[in-house]
C-alpha cells in the first residue's frame, strides 16, 4: 500500500522523513496503542492512525491541537468540501490579519546605522483579506465541531502556503518570495483513515497519560526553538482569539508569548536547570512497554544524549539507534557515538511496564 501523503504545516523538527523508522519500533513489539506526547504538526499521529494504531496525542499549542483533532477524529467530506468551496468565493475583507500582518512595514535595519527600509510583513494585502474573510466566515457557520476544525485547518494551511518565509513565523523575508505572491487557495486537509484517536492540549507533565504499548516523545530540547514563538500565527488563526500584540518585533507577536520581556519561564523541557528532572519524571510516569525519544544533536541542547540515556536507563533497558537503524551504543559505552550522526532514537524497553505515579 502506498504511504499516505499527509498535508500539514512547515515546522522545524517535523518528523516527516522519519515516519517509517519510528513505526518500525512500534511494529517490533506488536504495539496496537500509541501515545504521541509532543505531536507538533500531527504527522506522526496521522501516520500511526493510517497504519491501524489507536493514537492518543498531546501538544501544548492551539494549532497542534487543531491538527491532531482533524487527523485523529476525521471529518465529513461533503460538509467540509462545501464550506471550503464557499471560502474560495467569499468577498475579501479587512480584518485582524490584514491589519496586523499584511503589506509592508518601515523597519530600522540592524547594523546599518539606523537606515530605514520598507519590508514585507507576513502576507500580501490581497491574500490577508481572503484569509480574514474565510476565518471570520468560519465563526458564523453552523456545522459539527470536527468539520469546523477541518475548515479552520484549511485556513491555517492556506496561510502557511503564502506566508513570506518558510522557516518560522518570527520574521518575514526581505523581499516578497514566490509563494507569497501566489493567490491563496483553500484546500481540503488530509482525511486519515483508521481507528479514531484522541488529541489533548496542555503541558505533557500535567497530563494523565493513558497506558499504551508504545510511547513516542519528540520534545524541543533547545530554547533556541520556542515553538509557541516560532508558530504563533498558526496558533492565532487556529484559536481566533485575536490576542493583544507586541508590535516591536519584525512581525507582531502575541504579548503573552514574549517570554523574555515578560520575565516568564518558557516552560519545562526548555530549561537546562530543570531538564533532567522534567525528563526523568515524564519518562518514568508513562505506562508503556516501549518508549522512543527522538533526539537531534544540535547546539544549545538542554541535555546531551549521554544524559538522556542515563535518565532512560533508570527505567529499563535502553539503547541508542541511528536513523538508518544502526545500533550506535549500549548505554554503558556512550563514547562510541559517531560525531557525524545527528538524528537518533533512544529506545527504552521498560522493566515490567515500570512507571512512576506523577
Ligand atoms: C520537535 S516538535 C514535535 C514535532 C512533531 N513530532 C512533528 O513531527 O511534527 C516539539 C513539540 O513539543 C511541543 N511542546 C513543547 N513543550 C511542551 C510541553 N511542555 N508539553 C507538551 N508539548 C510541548 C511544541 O509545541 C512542539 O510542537
Amino acid at each position: 500500500m502506498p504511504m499516505l501523503k499527509v498535508r500539514t504545516v512547515a515546522y522545524k523538527g517535523s518528523k516527516r522523513k522519519l515516519l517509517e523508522n519510528i513505526e518500525q519500533f512500534a511494529e517490533q513489539i506488536n504495539a496496537k496503542t500509541v501515545f504521541d506526547g509532543f505531536s507538533g504538526t500531527g504527522i506522526v499521529s496521522a501516520f500511526f492512525r493510517s497504519k491501524g494504531y489507536t493514537v492518543c496525542a498531546n501538544d501544548l499549542n492551539d494549532s497542534s491541537y487543531l491538527y491532531g483533532r482533524v487527523f485523529l477524529e476525521g471529518y465529513d467530506q461533503d460538509t467540509v468540501q462545501s464550506v471550503i468551496e464557499e471560502m474560495n468565493t467569499l468577498k475579501p475583507i479587512d480584518g485582524w490579519l490584514t491589519e496586523n500582518y499584511s503589506g509592508t512595514k518601515e523597519r530600522v535595519i540592524r547594523g546599518t546605522n539606523g537606515r530605514i527600509e520598507e519590508r514585507p510583513k507576513a502576507f500580501s494585502v490581497a491574500n490577508a483579506r481572503k484569509l480574514d474573510a474565510a476565518r471570520e466566515y468560519l465563526e458564523t457557520v453552523d456545522i459539527p465541531e470536527r468539520d469546523k476544525n477541518a475548515a479552520v485547518f484549511s485556513v491555517v494551511l492556506a496561510a502557511d502556503s503564502v506566508f513570506n518565509n518558510g522557516n518560522d513565523q518570527k520574521s518575514s523575508l526581505k523581499e516578497w518570495c514566490t509563494k507569497a505572491k501566489r493567490d491563496v487557495v483553500f484546500k481540503m486537509p488530509t482525511l486519515v483513515q483508521g481507528p479514531v484517536g484522541t488529541q489533548h492540549k496542555g503541558d505533557v507533565k500535567d497530563m494523565d497519560t493513558p497506558a499504551v504499548d508504545f510511547a513516542y516523545l519528540d520534545p524541543p530540547y533547545t530554547h533556541g526553538v520556542l515553538y509557541s514563538t516560532c508558530y504563533h500565527l498558526n496558533d492565532s488563526i487556529a484559536s481566533w482569539h485575536k490576542p493583544p500584540l507586541d508590535h516591536s518585533y519584525a512581525l507582531p507577536r502575541p504579548e503573552k508569548i514574549c517570554f523574555r520581556k515578560n520575565g516568564q519561564s518558557t516552560g519545562p523541557f526548555y530549561s537546562k536547570q530543570t531538564a533532567t528532572e522534567d525528563f526523568s519524571e515524564l519518562i518514568g510516569s508513562i505506562d508503556c512497554k516501549r518508549l522512543v525519544l527522538s533526539y537531534s544533536d544540535a547546539p544549545r541542547n538542554v541535555l546531551s544524549i549521554e544524559e538522556l540515556v542515563e535518565i532512560c536507563s533508570r527505567y529499563g533497558e535502553c539503547k541508542v539507534v541511528s536513523r538508518d537503524h544502526r545500533i550506535c551504543i549500549q548505554a554503558n559505552s556512550m563514547k562510541k557515538i559517531s560525531s557525524s550522526l545527528k538524528e537518533y532514537f533512544v529506545v527504552l524497553d521498560k522493566e515490567q511496564n515500570f512507571h512512576l505515579d506523577k
